[in-house]
């Protein structure tokens, strides 16, 4: 009677203990899910933040791209305006030759003649096609690196899912970054075929950006950035390569690490890349970089071409390969 009455005790004491630890472990889960949230939330304002970081790094290059189009469009005004203040000249000799009241038809006709030989008229009609063409096309150029800029700068709480042609992302970061880089690198492109790709344009430009950056200061005095695509099965590969100064051995596994740099204080964070990679990964992907001292760095990027559900897709993919 006593050890039954010791073993309903035992088995309360344990149904109670049971209940407190229930208690406890979805009091803790609640706290780890809190934590998560969190660290999410830091985590975007991180790549939010390098964005912006970036943004200020090639703000002065994105200037200078703009100047030059503008510089030429306020020159080509300028001449514009005394092609018409001659062909105004000429128009005004017209009317006054046709004037019924002109003392001289013929005075005022050979008058006509002189202008119109004195304002080349030829020259004139082609040079003003020519002149508006290249307007048109600076001011689109302009259009363009703004219309990049903004879709570059756009907030992560925006962040959308689009199905779209990789060459256009690729060349509009190319529009935003070819400055930065023009000077020491050959930029050259070797597109293959890519079916359009779901993915968050916004956070691939930054990947590009990224990458690209990083070739061109890896680049001393003279060097060429090769961008190359192409598509296996249900993913794509972009290769950034360029040949810089290449990457130590000690170094390859450390370059994802956040703040990892060997960029002097004040030029490189250390962010790029790990900011890179997490994009990446987000979008279900990888990033493998290859790289020889001396020779150069390549950095592959695969990225599936669906996603299964956008925001679940995450699936581990740094890999450091050997040397090209
Ligand atoms: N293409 C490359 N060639 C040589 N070294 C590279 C290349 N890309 C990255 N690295 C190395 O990896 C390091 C980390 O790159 P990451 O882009 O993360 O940071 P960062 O360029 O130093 O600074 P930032 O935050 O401004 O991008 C660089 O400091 C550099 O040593
Ligand atoms: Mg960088």
């Amino acid at each position: 009677m006593t050890s039954l009455l010791a073993l309903v005790i035992a088995n309360h004491r344990m149904h109670v203990e049971r209940a407190n630890r229930i208690v406890e472990l979805s009091t803790l889960n609640a706290t780890m899910q809190r934590m998560n949230e969190a660290l999410e939330e830091a985590q975007d304002q991180l790549v939010q933040s390098e964005k912006m970081a970036s943004i200020g790094q090639i703000a002065a290059g994105v200037a200078h791209e703009i100047n030059n189009p503008i510089g030429y469009v306020l020159s080509n005004l300028g001449t514009l305006d005394s092609y018409l203040a001659s062909l105004f000249g000429l128009l005004e000799a017209y009317t006054e030759s046709e004037c019924p009241s002109s003392v001289s038809q013929q005075a005022s006709l050979a008058r006509v003649r002189a202008l119109r030989e004195s304002v080349n008229f030829e020259f004139l009609r082609g040079d003003i096609v020519a002149l508006l063409a290249e307007s048109r096309d600076g001011i689109l150029r302009v259009k363009h690196i703004v219309q990049d800029l903004k879709d570059f700068s756009r907030g992560g709480v925006d962040d959308v899912w689009e199905v779209v042609n990789l060459h256009d992302a690729i060349d509009r970061t190319l529009n935003i970054v070819r400055n930065e880089v023009k000077y020491k690198a050959r930029i050259e492109t070797r597109y293959g075929n890519l079916p359009d790709v779901e993915c968050i344009p916004s956070r691939l430009h930054q990947v590009f950006l990224n990458l690209i950056v990083n070739a061109g200061q890896a680049i001393d005095a003279s060097g060429t950035i090769t961008i190359s695509t192409g598509a296996s099965l249900s993913e794509i590969w972009i290769r950034f390569e360029d040949t810089g100064c290449g990457i130590p051995k000690e170094h390859l596994h450390r370059i994802f690490e956040p703040f990892f740099t060997t960029k002097p204080v004040g030029q490189g964070t250390g962010l790029g890349l790990s900011v890179s990679y997490s994009i990446v990964r987000r979008h279900g992907g990888s990033i493998e970089v290859e790289s020889e001292v001396g020779r150069g760095s390549r950095f592959t990027i695969r990225l599936p071409v669906r996603q299964p559900c956008p925001q679940l897709a995450q699936t581990d993919a740094v890999s450091a390969a050997e040397p090209v």
